[in-house]
């Protein structure tokens, strides 16, 4: 079933991580009809659906992967992944300039009403269906009924919902990126930080911003979390969010459970939240322009405190400090060069974990917005304020195990769904965010680079804005 031609490089591959696919593309016109498909298969969420919507998504990255734009279905003839349902969604796109499925779904009330609540922060195809059946039309529905739900996700994401169904954009993602390195700098100096999800991947928006950490020296990451979280909250920077610790164990490597490679579920440790933006990282082009020059990062922590009023700590790190992780596209493998001196480096880790020693007892961390009621969420949604919420999401992966959560929290969603496929049924390599398991070997294969991830898999590199699957 799973037929791979290994012989032409050239031929269209049936995988999608073998063939890569870009933002942009000459088949939009079609691959917008079969997302639109996939996407009301998703909320549909019945017994057949996720099936279905997978085959839509599978035809719209062969669609994304042709060097032409399509002007007859014949010429799809021989490809894996189009199936006769697509193939007549196609042919009347062609036809008659649209499909009469896809634009009986696009006008219907019911993927209107399911786009509008799944929007919701911590709603999902189950909860929009119930909101549904209660007769709820619009958000203001919702927000008229009250207390709706115990989960603090749901009362946030109503009160803030303008807020953050307005696209993330890359300015903004640049500017929480440098004010993050610069907290994280002072916390952990030697500390990796990169942006990964769609913006890794090009995007000029998205709906959060995915930033990865780690820290060469191993275990030393295991604190960085807590101490820029608490150091967020001191900037006034910090709305709601949840911890989660790192329950990884090696075993998880080689768990050859179905469920492994449907979810993308992971063990690392997180903080899922929202967080305050303050206006100016829409439009502060002095905060983009530090980004690659990294003596002047702390001046943009200065620059931000005008808004946030309370970063106080302005203690200019040595600029060989400063330079360690200045580009964190972290691609090549030579990218981890550090400049600091073997002394420096030595005395900074001891400086470091000295201090992590002092840090270790479990004080209950409290951020300034932690308890606040219902009632109080929507008024500081309602107040008069120069900030905007947005959704963060903040991982930590040991670095033995970094190259692997880059590859996972990069994406595309479906670019991983693919590859793991890919590694499982071709290479008989279990493929996680954590590392890349040989079955037959019983070893795991280390990565120091994503270049040598692909290597592993025998696969051409593919860079981040070539996997948009
Ligand atoms: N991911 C993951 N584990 C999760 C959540 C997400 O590995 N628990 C991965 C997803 O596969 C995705 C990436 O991390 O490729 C970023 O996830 P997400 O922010 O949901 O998607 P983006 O591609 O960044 O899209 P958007 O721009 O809408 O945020
Ligand atoms: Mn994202
Ligand atoms: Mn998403
Ligand atoms: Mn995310």
């Amino acid at each position: 079933a799973y037929h791979v031609d290994t012989s032409n490089v050239s031929e269209v591959s049936d995988w999608a991580c073998k063939r890569g696919a870009t933002l942009t593309h000459c088949n939009e016109k079609f691959t917008e009809a079969l997302e639109l498909l996939q996407n009301h298969a998703e909320l549909r969420n019945e017994a057949s659906d996720y099936s279905r919507a997978l085959a839509f998504r599978r035809a719209s990255c062969v669609l994304k992967s042709l060097p032409f734009a399509l002007t007859d279905v014949q010429q799809l003839i021989g490809y894996k992944d189009i199936g006769e349902h697509v193939r007549k969604v196609l042919a009347d796109i062609l036809d008659y300039g649209s499909s009469p499925e896809v634009e009986e779904i696009r006008n219907s009330e019911w993927f209107h009403k399911m786009k509008l609540f799944t929007n919701v922060f911590g709603v999902g195809p189950a909860i929009a269906k119930s909101w549904i059946d209660k007769g709820w039309q619009s958000i203001a529905d919702v927000r008229l009924a009250g207390s709706i739900s115990k989960d603090w996700r749901i009362s946030w994401g109503l009160a803030f919902y303008e807020d953050l169904l307005t696209p993330v954009t890359v300015q903004e993602a640049e500017a929480f990126e440098t004010l993050i390195r610069t907290e994280m700098k002072k916390i952990s100096p030697l500390s990796i930080v990169t942006v990964t999800g769609g913006f890794r991947r090009g995007k000029s928006n998205g709906h959060d911003i995915d930033i990865l950490m780690t820290h060469p020296d191993e275990g030393a990451e295991s604190n960085i979390l807590s101490k820029l979280m608490g150091a967020l909250n001191k900037c006034d920077l910090v709305l709601k969010g949840y911890f989660t610790k790192n329950t990884f164990s090696s075993e998880m490597l080689s768990d050859d459970s179905k469920k492994g490679l449907r979810s993308h579920f992971d063990h690392f440790e997180k903080w899922i939240g929202i967080c305050k933006f303050p206006k100016s990282f829409q439009t502060d082009r002095k905060l983009q322009s530090v980004r690659d020059s990294s003596t002047t990062l702390p001046e943009s922590a200065q620059q931000l405190s005008h808004y946030s009023g309370t970063i106080q700590h302005q203690d200019v790190l040595p600029s060989e400090h400063v330079n360690i992780s200045a580009d964190n596209t972290m691609s090549p493998c030579s990218k981890h060069t550090f400049k600091t001196d073997d002394k420096q480096k030595s005395l900074t880790l001891k400086r470091e974990r000295t201090e992590m020693l002092e840090d270790s007892s479990p004080k209950s961390k409290r951020f300034k917005y932690e308890d606040l009621s219902e009632k109080e969420v929507i008024s500081l949604a309602n107040s008069d304020r120069n900030w905007t919420a947005r959704r963060v999401d903040l991982i930590v992966s040991p670095y033995s195990q970094y190259y692997y959560a880059l590859v996972g929290w990069t994406g595309s969603k479906h670019f991983n769904r693919d590859i793991r496929l890919y590694a499982q049924k071709v290479l008989g390599l279990r493929l996680t965010s954590h590392g890349l398991f040989d079955m037959k070997k019983g070893e795991a294969l280390p990565a120091s680079c994503e270049e040598e991830v692909f290597r592993h898999l025998q696969l051409p590199y593919r860079d981040p804005t070539e996997r948009n699957c």
